[in-house]
């Protein structure tokens, strides 16, 4: 059911692994959705994908939030009533190696989509932030007012990038949430959509490959951690339950003021050997694995406090560890090569 007022959604990020999600749920729920996408990351055949299984039309402007121009282009294109910015650099290794990309892309990025909405007269904004901006928690789960001590780069993007958006909302009046995602895995439930990356670094995707024999092990990165058994404790989110999470936020936009962030995890933490023992169950297959040294940057547990979501908006999480990783193997047994053959290059500045 379409929110009063908030018909008509522009996409950033769209193309990509939560946004082609996003496309299709809020597709398929009546909404007019547009993507805003450079394709640097993203596929186009997602977004293909994403209208397939909505059954409804997805237009696609290929254009970068670093260049104003292109996004005055797109707000020219439509009448939009709302924007869910997920465009953005989301690799935690790779911000340590280049901090000023992603302070451009995720930053800047975001500052010049407000300001294009304060041209256009658009005032409504879900945006994607992340769990990384509240760094350790130690075993606490992190609640929204937890302080924000990012360990990364990308969470200090994410930090700065909500922080721009209090600017713009406190310039304009516009109404904006922040959404803090923990670890969004799974894939959508016609396993025609997922998600796919060149060697991907994240714990579930690994372990597919692992399944699949792409790779011999997988890396335990810390056996000694203060935990039930020695590993890293996340909370991880079903992708689908996380774009629920986007159109009840969206929602939520018309009918209130200001800047708000709010968690969206589960409420419950696993740790690495549960996701793996339950990925053995799912699979019914082996897993070998390795103890390998810590990572650095990775806080011991991160599990999100999700009563403020619930009660504002009244969202819950509704899919459980083993339903993640079992849409996940769907997606990746479906489409072993994601959608790699359809990969475009960008033609947006760097
Ligand atoms: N892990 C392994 N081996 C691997 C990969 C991961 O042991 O090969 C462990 C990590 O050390 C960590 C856990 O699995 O303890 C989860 O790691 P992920 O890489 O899957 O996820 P992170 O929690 O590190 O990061 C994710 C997103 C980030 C986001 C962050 C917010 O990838 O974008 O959550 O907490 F910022």
């Amino acid at each position: 059911m379409v929110g009063a007022g908030c018909r008509d959604v522009l996409l950033t990020g769209g193309a990509g692994y939560i946004g082609a999600h996003c496309a299709a749920l809020l597709a398929s729920e009546g909404y007019r959705v547009t993507v805003f996408d450079n394709l640097e990351r993203g596929y186009r055949q997602a977004i293909q994908r994403a209208s397939m299984v909505s059954g409804k039309p997805i237009e696609l402007i290929v254009g970068d939030v670093r260049d104003m121009e292109s996004l005055r282009g797109a707000f020219a294109q439509g009448d939009f009533h709302a924007v869910v910015h997920l465009a953005a650099l989301k690799s935690v290794e790779e911000s340590i190696q280049e901090p000023e990309r992603y302070q451009h892309t995720n930053v800047m990025g975001t500052e010049n989509l407000c300001a294009a909405m304060e041209e256009f007269g658009v005032f409504r904004l879900v945006f994607s932030s992340s769990a990384a901006v509240y760094g350790d928690c130690g075993s606490d789960l992190a609640t929204e007012s937890t302080p924000l001590r990012p360990l990364s780069p990308y969470g200090q993007s994410k930090v700065d990038a909500e922080e721009r958006i209090e600017r713009f909302v406190s310039r304009t009046g516009a109404a904006a949430v922040s959404l803090r995602y923990f670890n969004p895995v799974g894939a959508h439930p016609s396993a025609s959509l997922g998600e796919c990356s060149d060697g991907p670094t994240n714990l579930i995707p690994v372990v597919m490959d692992v399944v699949l024999g792409n790779r011999r092990s997988l890396d335990v990165f810390g056996r000694d951690y203060p935990t039930r058994d020695g590993t890293c404790i996340r909370d991880y989110i079903h992708i689908m339950d996380l774009v629920v999470a986007h159109r009840s936020a969206l929602d939520h936009t018309t009918h209130m003021d200001g800047a708000k962030a709010y968690n969206v995890g589960t409420g419950r933490g696993s740790s690495v050997l549960e996701v793996v023992d339950r990925a053995r169950e799912v699979t019914q297959r082996v897993v070998p694995t390795r103890d390998a040294a810590r990572r650095d940057g990775d806080p011991v547990m991160l599990v999100a406090d999700v009563s403020r979501i619930e009660a504002d908006l009244g969202w819950v999480a509704t899919q459980d560890l083993k339903s993640m990783i079992r849409s996940e193997w769907a997606w990746r047994r479906a489409w072993p090569d994601g959608y790699a053959s359809s990969r475009e290059t960008s033609a947006a500045p760097r």
